[in-house]
């Protein structure tokens, strides 16, 4: 079978820790994305999303120990020199971040922000960079674009900003697009109209789009394939909707319980899960899921799950995962 475009495998992303130890951000992460399709990566603040997302760029932070793969289109990129990682940021991969305020400079106009991309990655003069920047604002739906290049950042709303970045990551046609929490941020109605903007813009480009965010009702929204990240490793990955509806992993399980929903009954308490996710400097044995759960074996104590794949739509790495039918949220 073709090499799919992006290809992790396990994925390990370390920091030093006091007394000669190591903090475990990311613990050996692999999954796959074809052309054209949508994986989400959902999991709680402080669960390596962002930092699997950094890796793959090369943008981790200096104190990083990186091990592992990251093939994409065909090539490693772990370990490529900068000039070379240059030419596949912004030109392959796009990345958005949460804050668009901070990742635009308040003292250049929106036009000369964008058409530095173009300059810098496709040797476009200025002005047909100007031009194909107005083009991509049209694209994420900003009305009036010649006039809006001319603007600065302070002179848009947050929405409109975050349209912005997304637009200029788009710039040079990225194959990929990677959104780190790009709605998080917003408030709910500029939220909805920024993901469907994404999936509009997916399909009419062809992007593929790995789509990270804590909030897994979002995640879903956007994503056919959802991957669930605790402690830095997958604990299960499948269908969007089948998680939603029949998760394996007490983890997603316990996702599911404990977030707001506008259609609960009345009354209906949230369950969240109780205790807090490990410090990744001291990752106790066995799964790291197991003081937190309430259907852990003995095994859960020495062994780590892995991934296993139960059918081909996902796989769950738990020793005791929920069965697949008839097992709502409400068993944790
Ligand atoms: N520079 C750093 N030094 C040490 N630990 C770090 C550093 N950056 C991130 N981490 C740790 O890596 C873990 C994963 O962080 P991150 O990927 O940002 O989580 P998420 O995006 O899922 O909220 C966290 O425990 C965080 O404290
Ligand atoms: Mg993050």
């Amino acid at each position: 079978m073709a090499e799919p475009l992006l290809q992790v495998r396990d994925l390990r992303i370390s920091f030093a820790a006091g007394q000669g130890g190591e903090a475990h951000a990311v613990g050996g992460l692999s999954f796959g994305l074809e052309a054209g399709q949508t994986l989400g990566i959902v999991g709680e603040s402080g669960s390596g999303k962002s930092q699997t997302a950094l890796a793959l760029l090369g943008l981790q932070s200096r104190a990083a120990r990186v091990g592992g793969s990251v093939r994409f289109e065909g090539r490693e990129l772990l370990g490529l020199d900068e000039r070379a990682l240059n030419q596949v940021r912004g030109n392959r991969i796009g990345l958005v971040f949460q804050d668009p305020m901070t990742s635009l400079n308040p003292y250049l106009s929106i036009g000369a922000q964008m058409a530095e991309v173009l300059v810098q990655h496709r040797g476009l003069s200025r002005a047909a960079a100007l031009a194909d920047s107005a083009r991509m604002l049209d694209a994420v739906r900003i009305a009036d674009a010649a006039a809006r290049l001319r603007q600065y950042p302070h002179e848009f709303s947050g929405g409109m900003r975050q349209r912005v970045l997304i637009a200029t990551a788009l710039l040079c046609h990225p194959a990929l697009l990677v959104a780190d929490e790009p709605t998080t941020a917003l408030d709910v109605t500029v939220q909805a109209e920024i993901l469907e903007l994404l999936q509009q813009l997916r399909q009419e480009l062809g992007l593929a789009l790995l789509f990270i965010s804590h909030d897994l009702d979002v995640v879903a929204e956007v994503c056919e394939r959802v991957l669930v990240m605790y402690a830095g490793r997958a604990v299960e990955s499948g269908p969007a909707a089948q998680l939603l509806t029949a998760p394996r992993h007490p983890y997603t399980a316990g996702l599911l319980a404990s977030r707001p929903r506008l259609d609960a009954p009345a009354g209906e308490p949230l369950r969240p899960i109780p205790g807090h996710p490990p410090d990744p400097a001291r990752l106790p044995a066995g799964c790291a899921f197991r003081p937190r759960c309430a259907v852990a074996v003995p095994a859960c104590e020495t062994l780590v799950p892995e991934l296993r794949a139960l059918d081909e739509s996902g796989g769950c790495a738990c020793h005791a995962p929920l069965r697949d039918q008839g097992v709502g949220p409400g068993v944790v």
